[in-house]
């Protein structure tokens, strides 16, 4: 399944994308990685591993009209996924919200991480918000992407133990990890048609991990 992905700035959940849809056998292919900010550190994991990457510059879609000009900006990406025969979109810390028209045009073919267990702490600072609210796990989601910022149907979360010390830097370090675990899985349970929207739910279809595992689906 040609796959983009979508980033602005560091990338590291692409690279973890990038890494394991590496082998021949995998359903996915990393086909094309997309920046809407020309200087995304991720660009250079793309060029690194011979991947085809393209700036859609937020900044020349600026002007007084904003909705004419989000509308713009959005049809240059579908342009770009369409023209590179993209089939999945990957957002990964693509730090923009998407027109309804686009989120339509890749209904259940467009799915996000999000550094939160939702529907808890959508939006920004989730870490410093998990911490101010006092939870004791927190942890990081996949889903499918809805016009509502940081909503739709869940493929997958991971939990992290809240630590008395923790701050939202070390908190976020310890989510990281576990969205370089997860981000991965879920793209091949989508991929393989394992991860299904039914009534928007996911449906898995996954050995059963049993036990204390604090990731679903099981990595
Ligand atoms: C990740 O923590 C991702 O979950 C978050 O941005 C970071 C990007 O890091 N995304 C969002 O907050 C989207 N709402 P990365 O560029 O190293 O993958």
């Amino acid at each position: 399944m040609r796959t983009a992905v979508l980033i602005s700035g560091r990338g590291s959940n692409l690279q973890a994308l990038i890494a394991a849809a590496r082998p021949a056998e995998h359903p996915a292919e990393i086909a094309l990685v997309l920046s809407n900010r020309p200087g995304a550190a991720g660009l250079g994991h793309a060029t690194e591993a011979g991947i085809a990457s393209q700036v859609v510059d937020q900044s020349a879609y600026a002007g007084p009209d904003r909705a004419a000009a989000r509308a713009a900006f959005d049809a240059a990406l579908s342009k770009a996924l369409e023209a590179a025969g993209i089939e999945m979109v990957c957002l990964a810390g693509f730090m923009r919200v998407l027109t309804g028209d686009f989120v339509t045009r890749w209904r259940d073919r467009l799915i996000n991480i999000h550094p939160s267990l939702l529907p808890a702490f959508p939006g920004l600072d989730t870490h410093a918000r998990a911490l101010a609210a006092g939870v004791k796990l927190h942890g990081c989601t996949t889903h499918f992407v809805r016009e509502e910022v940081d909503s739709g149907p869940i493929i997958g979360q991971a939990a992290v133990p809240v630590l008395a010390a923790d701050t939202p830097e070390s908190l976020a370090a310890r989510v990281l990890a576990m969205e370089h675990r997860l981000y991965p899985a879920c793209l091949r349970l989508v991929a393989e048609g394992r991860a299904k929207v039914v009534g928007e739910r996911v449906e898995l279809v996954v050995t059963p991990s049993g036990g204390d595992s604090l990731m679903q689906p099981p990595s």
